[in-house]
């Protein structure tokens, strides 16, 4: 039986309970961690919040710039978005914040760790499995999953243990959000026909109407400039969040395959990461060789798998991050994106690497490419079929049907 819990602690309602609940019914001590990932928060009031639910000590630890750099950036290199839409804004931080869980652990001599997530979501299994990948010996608690109590049990429960609240009862969303975007679940939303509510978006609310340019510029896959000032990636990531959300562009709204076996209706808001991804990916489009794009983007959606299955830690997804680190030696360059209202798009890109040929590209006088050995090239490339045809298509008009 574990004695003293390290708890992913969020200040929210449910983590809140845990800790009291944790401590009277499985008998333990209970230490908060909080991890700062770039949601923004109280984070004295947090503190105080644990405190007041019984934790015995609570710990901030802020990992924006790891989380912002070894995270975001490993996504942003790999084009990682989980059925081609969704850039892995909570999958993404889980692992950051199971490592904060675990050195916490090792310092504070705790034999456990325990997260608020219920039973039927994603980040109940990238919590556990991270965590049995760093620390195979910790135990690991998941009170909301076993408690059995409704959103309203819960309330009542802090209620009657001077728990302080912060207007829980009107809160009908499930969110979760990081500097890499937010996600917003529950709600009317939970019907899939319904739009979502204006009310839900926050990140891209329109601000700005008055079209403008920015420039983004990347060395070896990572962002490092925006209009020419260079900035560490967490602030280039915030800077761009509000930049490119204010025109409204972001948003998502998709029904997604959870790990468990449910479809959810999702809706997220990521200016930064989508805006990053779209010139990242364009970038590659003059900087990598053909075959190496190619299979880039043959093993992307697996690297995003990996991510949204709670596998960050894992040697798959380490060799595969090895492939995608080579690849990325000569992705420098610049890429313009236009904002416009609830739009951003490439306008132009450029690089000292680039393989965009003008003189190999261009039908105008300057063409230097040769013409003529275009005749024999596509004459072999297109053997095997003229073969194909002319024995088996016509065999097979007069041929009996197989089976
Ligand atoms: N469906 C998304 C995912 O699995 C978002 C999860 C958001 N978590 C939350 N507690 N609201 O990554």
């Amino acid at each position: 039986m574990a004695k003293r819990v390290v708890l992913a602690y969020s200040g929210g309602l449910d983590t809140s309970v845990a800790v009291r609940w944790m401590i009277d019914q499985m008998g333990v001590e209970v230490i908060a961690v909080a991890c700062d990932v770039g949601q923004g928060g109280d984070w004295d009031g947090i503190c105080e919040r644990a405190g007041k639910a019984g934790a015995v000590a609570t710990i901030v630890a802020d990992v924006r710039d790891e989380f912002a750099r070894d995270y975001c950036g490993s996504v942003l290199r790999a084009n990682a978005l989980y059925e081609n839409q969704y850039p892995l804004v909570s999958a993404l931080s889980r692992p950051v914040i199971v490592k904060e869980l675990v050195r916490a652990a090792r310092e504070h001599g705790a034999d456990a760790v325990a997260h608020g997530c219920t039973g039927k979501g994603n980040d109940q299994v990238r919590f556990e499995v991270a965590t049995r990948a760093l620390a195979p010996d910790l135990d690991i608690l998941a009170p909301v999953r076993s408690w059995g109590m409704s959103r309203e049990d819960s309330i009542a429960y802090a209620e009657r243990h001077d728990i302080p609240l912060e207007a829980s009862r009107e809160k009908i969303y499930s969110i979760d959000d990081n500097l890499w975007g937010r996600a917003i679940e529950c709600g009317e939303m939970e019907d899939p026909w319904a739009e979502p509510p204006g009310g839900v978006w926050e990140m891209t609310r329109l601000r700005a109407v008055e079209p403008r340019e920015i420039t983004v510029a990347f060395e070896q896959g990572m962002p490092v400039a925006v209009d020419g000032v260079a900035m560490p990636m967490a602030e280039l990531i915030m800077g761009l969040n509000d930049t490119v959300g204010a025109f409204g562009y972001g948003r998502l709204d998709m029904v997604e395959n959870r790990r468990v076996g449910i479809k959810s209706r999702e809706t997220y808001e990521a200016p930064a990461a989508l805006a990053l991804i779209m010139a990242h990916r364009d970038l590659e489009s003059i900087t990598l060789e053909r075959d190496l794009q190619r299979q880039k983007i043959a093993l992307e959606h697996r690297y995003a798998e990996l991510i949204y299955d709670g596998l960050w830690f894992s040697p798959l997804r380490d060799a595969l991050d090895a492939f995608v680190q080579s690849s990325q030696r000569y992705v420098t360059g610049e890429v313009r994106l236009r904002l416009e209202e609830g739009r951003c798009i490439v306008v132009g890109r450029r690089s000292p690497y680039s393989l965009y040929d003008f003189g190999l590209a261009t039908y105008e006088a300057e063409d230097s490419f040769h013409h003529a050995d275009s005749e024999g090239f596509v004459r072999l490339w297109g053997l095997g079929i003229q073969t194909w045809a002319a024995r088996q298509t016509q065999a097979q008009a007069q041929a009996p049907e197989p089976g």
